[in-house]
């Protein structure tokens, strides 16, 4: 058998992954999961040629700069790279790897959680029920929300989650409008209501979904002049990256009432520096970035990544192939 690769894994995966890891690669694992700044990581990459990276791995271009001469290829654990700096490992002649085949449903069912959290006021009725004496009595508008059914969905963003989000939301009787760079083929479309541009679709959106990645183009996609053209009383909904939302915006119309309510998994400044105002507003959902976070589907991510280095190291061109 020949010489295993030298395999780095960053954070701590679940169990079997560690096994395939292991099996297949002379893998360096993170058991007491410490995060690692750039000087750690740097040090830790010493000899590798393989890194299997996490979110919490900022790659900037002064990174990649430094990382060891041995490194032919990153992988990435999740679908999104927003938090690796692309240009700067293609210049390095470094390949790039992301993992989106293991998560679409596991996200789009954090999609509807938000969808009807926010609607039905699921976070403030938990709150209550965990109060002593929270819930004193029944009237006919207690905690009155919104139905979601037979209700229009707008997704901006009809990639694999987008349309697995669409599925879900056909169950409820919703009307399904999309806007995307391209327009769907008709059995991915599957009845939906293609948009060419974002401002045709947000007066038909009762319900938002954003579920485009993070890119120079959706950056503060969703801002006051966009938040405005929603029907009143609309629900927006969040599972793509905070980036894509100008908070500052998303809360004046939180506040004011022109949004009836928001259900969030991801956040600008993330994990640490999210804005303070969401969870002080009653109006709001919120979960910590959960779209992924099943046993399932950690470990499903994990072998996508392994997945794409096992096809690079072999000569062949790995399935997720960023550059
Ligand atoms: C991760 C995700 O859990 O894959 C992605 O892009 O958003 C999630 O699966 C997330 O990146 C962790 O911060």
């Amino acid at each position: 058998m020949g010489r295993k690769p030298v395999l780095l894994i960053t954070r701590r995966m679940p169990p079997l992954v560690h096994e395939r890891a292991r099996r297949d690669y002379d893998t360096r694992l993170n058991l007491d999961d410490t995060l690692y700044d750039s000087t750690g990581l740097v040090k830790a990459a010493a000899g590798a040629e393989a890194l299997l990276i996490c979110p919490s791995d900022k790659i900037t271009p002064e990174l990649v700069e430094q990382l060891p001469a041995s490194l032919k290829i990153i992988a990435c654990f999740t679908a999104g790279y927003d938090h690796v700096n692309v240009e700067a490992v293609r210049r390095r002649g470094l390949t790039l790897t992301n993992a989106p085949d293991r998560l679409t449903d596991s996200t789009a069912d954090i999609a509807l959680l938000l969808m009807l959290g926010a609607a039905r006021r699921a976070g403030e009725g938990e709150a209550l029920m965990r109060q002593k004496g929270g819930w004193s009595g029944w009237h006919t508008l207690f905690m009155a929300g919104h139905d979601m059914h037979g209700k229009r969905l707008g997704i901006v963003g009809m990639g694999r989650i987008g349309r697995a989000v669409a599925k879900r939301a056909r169950a409820f009787d919703m009307t399904i409008h999309y806007h995307n760079r391209t327009r769907l083929a008709p059995e991915h479309e599957a009845g939906a209501i293609f948009h060419s541009i974002v401002e045709s679709l947000l007066p038909v959106a009762d319900f938002l979904s954003l579920n485009c990645p993070l890119t120079p183009e959706t950056r503060g996609l969703l801002n006051a002049e966009r938040i405005a053209q929603l029907p009143d009383g609309a629900i927006v909904v969040n599972t793509a990256r905070g980036d894509v939302v100008d908070d500052a915006a998303l809360i004046a119309a939180l506040k004011s009432g022109k949004l009836a309510a928001a259900g969030l998994d991801v956040y600008a400044g993330e994990p640490n520096q999210i804005n303070p105002v969401y969870p002080t507003l009653l109006n709001t959902f919120l979960l910590p970035h959960l779209g992924s976070a099943t046993l399932e589907t950690r470990t499903g991510m994990g072998m996508n990544a392994l997945d794409n280095l096992d096809a690079f190291f072999a000569g062949k061109t790995p399935p997720n192939l960023v550059v």
